[in-house]
C-alpha cells in the first residue's frame, strides 16, 4: 500500500484527496477530463475504439491543458489517464497512442491477468512513466494481478461484497507482499463523506463514475442526467446489473 506522496511524486498536479473520474466509455471525453484535471484531479478518457476519434480527443486535450503541462516536472506527460477496454482490443494500435501522448495512468479493464501482464509490459516499454491502474473486484483477483504486472495502482470495486470489506481484505493481504501499490476505491462514491470513508478504509483516493454524469461536461443526454438527478431513495431506486460486464468481457 503507498500514501497520497506517493501518488503525488507520479501525478504532481493532484491535490490532496486524490479524486478522479472514472474512464467512461463515449462519456468521459477530453472535455470531462480536462475540468478534472484543472481542479487538481485526475481526468480521465474513457474508451473509444476509434483510434482516430481518440486521437483527436488527446490531441484535443493536450492543446487544452498546455498551461498545466508547461508546469510539470517532466512536459511529456499528459495529465489525464486514458481508460483501455483491454478485451478484444488491438494491442498493436492502442501502444502507438500510448507512445505518441505518454498519459500519466493507462486504466486497464475487462481481461485476466495474462493479458493485463502483456499490456503493463507493452506500455511501460513505449511510455516508462505511465501509471498503470488495473481495476479489479477481489481480493484473488488483485493478488494475482499484483504479482504478475506490479501495477502502480489498483482499483477496487464491488463486484459482491462491497468496498467497505474489500479494501481492508486487500490492504491486510498486501501485508505480505513487498511491492508498493496505491489502492483506489470505487463505486457508489458519491461525496466527501464517502470519499472519507475510503480512505477511512485503507484507500489512497478514490474514483467517481455516476457522480460526474451530473457535470454538463460528461457527454450524456440531459434526459439521462435529469432522471440521476431526481432519483431518490438509492438503496431501492439502484438496480445491478452485470450486462457492461458480459459484453465488455472478463471482469475479475
Ligand atoms: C456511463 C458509464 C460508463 C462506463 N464505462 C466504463 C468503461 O468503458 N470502462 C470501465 O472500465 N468502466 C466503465 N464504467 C464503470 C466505472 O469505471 C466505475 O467502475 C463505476 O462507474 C464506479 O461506480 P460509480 O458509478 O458508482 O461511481 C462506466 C460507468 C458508467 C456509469
Amino acid at each position: 500500500m503507498t500514501t497520497f506522496t506517493s501518488l503525488k511524486t507520479r501525478l504532481p498536479w493532484i491535490q490532496a484527496p486524490l479524486i478522479a473520474n472514472t474512464p467512461m466509455s463515449g462519456v468521459a471525453t477530453g472535455e470531462l477530463a480536462t475540468v478534472v484535471t484543472r481542479a487538481g484531479d485526475l481526468g480521465q478518457i474513457g474508451y473509444l475504439d476509434d483510434m482516430h476519434a481518440l486521437s483527436k480527443e488527446l490531441d484535443s486535450t493536450t492543446k487544452e491543458l498546455k498551461d498545466i503541462i508547461s508546469t510539470l516536472p517532466d512536459p511529456d506527460q499528459l495529465p489525464i489517464g486514458l481508460g483501455v477496454n483491454v478485451f478484444g482490443s488491438q494491442i498493436d494500435a492502442w501502444m502507438r497512442l500510448f507512445a505518441t501522448y505518454k498519459p500519466a495512468a493507462a486504466w486497464l479493464s475487462f481481461a485476466g491477468t495474462s493479458e493485463m501482464k502483456a499490456w503493463a509490459e507493452g506500455i511501460r516499454k513505449l511510455s516508462p512513466k505511465t501509471d498503470i491502474w488495473v481495476q479489479l473486484g477481489s481480493v484473488q483477483a488483485v493478488m494475482d494481478v499484483a504479482q504478475a504486472c506490479h501495477p502502480d495502482a489498483l482499483v477496487l470495486q464491488r463486484t459482491g461484497a462491497s468496498i467497505v470489506s474489500l479494501i481492508p481484505e486487500t490492504a491486510n493481504a498486501f501485508q505480505k507482499l513487498e511491492i508498493e501499490i496505491s489502492l483506489i476505491a470505487a463505486v457508489e462514491i458519491m461525496d466527501g463523506r464517502a470519499t472519507a470513508a475510503a480512505l477511512t478504509l485503507g484507500a489512497s483516493g478514490a474514483v467517481m463514475g455516476t457522480r460526474f454524469l451530473g457535470a454538463v461536461e460528461s457527454h450524456i443526454p440531459q434526459i439521462y442526467r435529469d432522471a440521476i438527478f431526481s432519483a431518490s431513495d438509492g438503496g431501492q431506486s439502484t438496480a445491478r446489473s452485470r450486462v457492461f460486464d458480459e459484453i465488455w468481457g472478463p471482469n475479475f
